[in-house]
């Protein structure tokens, strides 16, 4: 190992995250009625880590991250073309039923939006509706494991039967992650998780999602370069709807290839 160049090692570790991807898009166009918010997006999203999407506001990364879910769907304007499959099923496919695609593929927003339910409730009700436990033993068992990996359950075993909004914005968050690994999705989107958390819970989130990347494809949107760094293995970096490129996290913010993400990361501009 010590013999290799630090350019080897990359190419072996890009070519083994490239090996097996969970996620493959392929000229993802979406567009808003006449206006082209994304132009041919394709990329290979690998299992088990976490790639970010990083860019300019406007560039598209919400726009694309919907694209997985087809959370596009809800927006009567928009228009999507191309395919994105994950584990080779085309998610566009009109056989599909989009409310288990979304089970497949959990969300987290910007702003933590737990249910307005007791703490159990927001991570057992995605589990019942999908028929996940057999008794409400399995289901009692399946919530604690559920904020355990969330590195929740510790703050909140004494008071799970109160509102998960009165938790504070970071836990809140986590149990939002809670609920969102509960019914052991595909892939985990997450679009600016920490943006309206403090440095200390910002802190444990990343922490969490570099926990749970060893068991799930994560992909997270983030206005922060560190952020991104701190947390992904890959990166793609998006410019006025082109997915400009995409490669080892390291890679990216040490040797980019392109001018644009040259200048994006050295913070000339966006
Ligand atoms: N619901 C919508 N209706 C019409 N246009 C939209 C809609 N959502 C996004 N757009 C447009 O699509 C483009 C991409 O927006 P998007 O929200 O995906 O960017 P983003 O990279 O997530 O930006 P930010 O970093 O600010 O969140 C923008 O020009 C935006 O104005
Ligand atoms: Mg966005």
């Amino acid at each position: 190992m010590d013999m290799m160049t630090a350019h080897q090692t990359r190419s072996l570790t890009e070519a083994a995250s490239a090996a097996n991807p969970k996620v493959v898009a392929r000229e993802v166009e979406v567009y808003y009625g006449e206006k082209r918010a994304l132009n041919k997006v394709s990329v290979d999203v690998p299992d088990r880590g976490v790639m970010a999407f990083i860019g300019p506001s406007g560039c598209g990364k919400s726009t694309f991250l919907r694209c997985i879910n087809r959370m596009n769907d809800t927006i009567s304007t928009c228009r999507v073309t191309g395919k994105i499959t994950i584990e080779d099923q085309d998610i566009y496919d009109p056989e599909l039923d989009v409310v288990q695609l979304r089970a497949r593929v959990g969300m987290v927003f910007q702003k933590p939006n737990p249910f307005p339910k007791s703490i159990f409730e927001n991570v057992a009700y995605g589990p019942r509706i999908h028929g996940l436990a057999k008794s409400k033993a399995d289901l009692e068992v399946l919530v604690q494991d559920s904020l355990q990996k969330a590195s929740l359950w510790n703050e909140v075993k004494d008071r799970l039967h109160e509102s998960g909004t009165g938790l504070s914005g970071g836990q809140q968050q986590r149990l939002c992650i809670a609920r969102a690994i509960a019914v052991s999705p595909d892939v985990i989107l997450m679009d600016e998780p920490c943006s309206a958390l403090d440095p200390i819970a910002t802190a444990r989130v990343e922490e969490l999602i570099d926990e749970l990347r060893n068991n799930f494809c994560i992909i997270i949107v983030t206005h922060s370069m560190q952020q991104a760094a701190r947390v992904s293995q890959r990166t793609a970096f998006f410019h006025l709807g082109t997915l400009v490129e995409e490669g080892a996290t390291q890679t990216i913010f040490t040797n980019p290839t392109d001018q644009r993400t040259q200048d994006y990361i050295t913070g000339r501009f966006g």
